[in-house]
């Protein structure tokens, strides 16, 4: 088949079968009874390397992480020409049909032009989008003009601390010129974006623990400070009225939205309007009302409750005076902020705030990442616009995504460039029940990441 434009859009049947059967494949990595799932799929990804033809293909366990790499290499350009490293991740959120499903979370299905499965669109979409661009430049008569390294992680719903380690330790493995991270999402079906930025993250869990053991509340209640209760009074002093972080030295290395931010943020503002309206539609908007919603989401770092638990909770009642209840809690984090600094800002906060009549404790997942923003007008962007606009037939807006992908940092160091290229859609619900993607956006992302291998080997960028 001469070119891989035409070998892409020839082999669409067989390129769906195969995502299909990837997607079958439970790669839960926070949950440690699904490792064998993941090590399955790792050995899977690899074989595929090797069918498509790329020169050598690795699983690599890493010290001390439970979901192994998938590492492939195709040089056949030569010395002379550029690496183009592309990054996905293939382990997924847990799913369960109880969560909302209305299919069998791990089993594929088709309804209306959209593919509904735990991974559709995060981030198997993404995956599988580039290995099939790669297979369909390696099957073509016409060959790539740059090297090739596929890196794909198991392990980025869980944070992603083994790759970084493997990076600082092996960084050659993974140098190239171009580093293209696909992951996230596009604004529309109809307009692609580019993501300019991603947010970092940093995580605890806060412990608050009274009596040393669950009481009678009639025996006892009014005599000790409830621990749910004292957890709420903490919780609630975190935020101003306004929706600001309350924390002293939480904004202190915050970089300011920029006149240039603004204006390529006001092009999404309709879209990520309209997505609101969709997909999230409560009440009203909340938050730092002085910034727009793309800047709310996008370039101002935030403080999340993401889970509180504590006492009963079961049928009926139970007359309890709990000895303990916690939060999760996450930042998302701007440019200059410091993971572990914003960490350690929060924990004094809460030690300095937390009533005397509790103890308070931590604990730390060791999630960190910092945040990402990218140069506009750089060449391996400009190369992915170009990309966008053969394969969509539109030209992409940029935007800052709120997401974070914690590589992305670490592949500043060992990149010249780094690009986002992004196929998935918001309203996919990823880490939700049903998600999924719309097939087009498959078939889309396999064109669009031919075009950008076609577009930097040409040195058109
Ligand atoms: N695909 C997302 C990241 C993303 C989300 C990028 C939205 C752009 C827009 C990724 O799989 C993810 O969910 N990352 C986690 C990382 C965390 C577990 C360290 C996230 O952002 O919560
Ligand atoms: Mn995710």
């Amino acid at each position: 088949m001469s070119n891989p434009y035409q070998y892409a859009k020839a082999n669409q049947g067989r390129f769906l079968d195969e995502y299909q059967e990837l997607l079958r494949i439970r790669t839960i990595s926070t949950q440690p009874q699904h490792a064998d799932d993941v090590a399955r799929a790792a050995e899977w990804l690899k074989a595929m390397m090797l069918r498509i033809g790329m020169h050598r293909a690795e699983v690599i366990l890493l010290p001390e992480g439970r979901c192994p790499l998938v590492l492939g290499e195709w040089d056949g350009a030569g010395e002379a020409a550029p690496t183009v490293l592309i990054y996905c991740h293939y382990d997924v959120q847990p799913a369960e049909v109880a969560d909302g499903w209305d299919s069998d979370p791990f089993e594929p299905t088709i309804r209306d032009g959209r593919l509904y499965c735990r991974g559709a669109v995060d981030s198997k979409l993404h995956v599988m989008s580039n290995l099939k661009a790669v297979e369909s430049w390696l099957a073509s008569d016409a060959k790539p003009k740059v090297n090739i390294k596929v890196v794909l992680e198991g392990e980025e719903e869980s944070g992603s601390e083994n790759i970084n380690a493997f990076i600082a330790a092996q960084p050659d493995r993974l140098t190239a010129d171009i580093a293209m991270i696909s992951d996230g999402a596009i604004l529309a079906p109809d307009q692609p974006s580019l993501t300019y930025g991603l947010r970092g993250i940093t995580a605890l869990e806060l412990h608050v623990q009274a009596p040393i053991s669950d009481l009678h509340s009639g025996h006892w209640g009014g005599s000790v400070h409830n621990p749910i209760q004292a957890l709420s009074e903490i919780l609630a002093q975190l935020h101003d009225e306004n929706g600001a972080v309350t924390v002293p030295g939480f904004y202190d290395d915050v970089v300011a939205v920029t006149a240039k931010d603004r204006a390529l943020l006001e092009q999404v503002e309709p879209y990520l309007q309209a997505e609101w309206d969709d997909v999230v539609s409560a009440p009203a908007l909340w938050g730092e009302a002085e910034y727009s919603l793309p800047e709310r989401l996008g370039a101002r770092p935030t403080l999340e409750i993401n889970g509180i638990h504590g006492g009963y909770t079961g049928d009926g009642m139970k007359t309890v005076l709990p000895a303990r209840a916690f939060a999760k809690i996450t930042c998302r984090l701007v440019p200059r902020q410091d993971p572990a600094r914003v960490l350690q800002c929060v924990v004094d906060h809460i030690e300095s705030i937390a009533p005397k009549t509790v103890n308070v404790d931590f604990k730390f997942g060791g999630m960190g990442a910092e945040a990402v923003l990218l140069d506009v007008d750089g060449l391996a962007m400009k190369s992915a616009a170009e990309a966008y606009t053969y394969a969509w037939g539109i030209e992409p807006v940029f935007e800052r995504a709120g997401g974070s992908v914690p590589i992305t940092f670490e592949c500043m160091k060992v990149a010249k460039e780094v690009v986002i290229m992004s196929y998935g859609l918001k309203s996919g619900r990823a880490h939700g029940p049903n998600e999924n993607i719309y097939l087009q956006n498959f078939y889309n992302g396999i064109q669009a990441t031919i075009k950008f291998i076609d577009v930097v080997g040409e040195g058109r960028s």
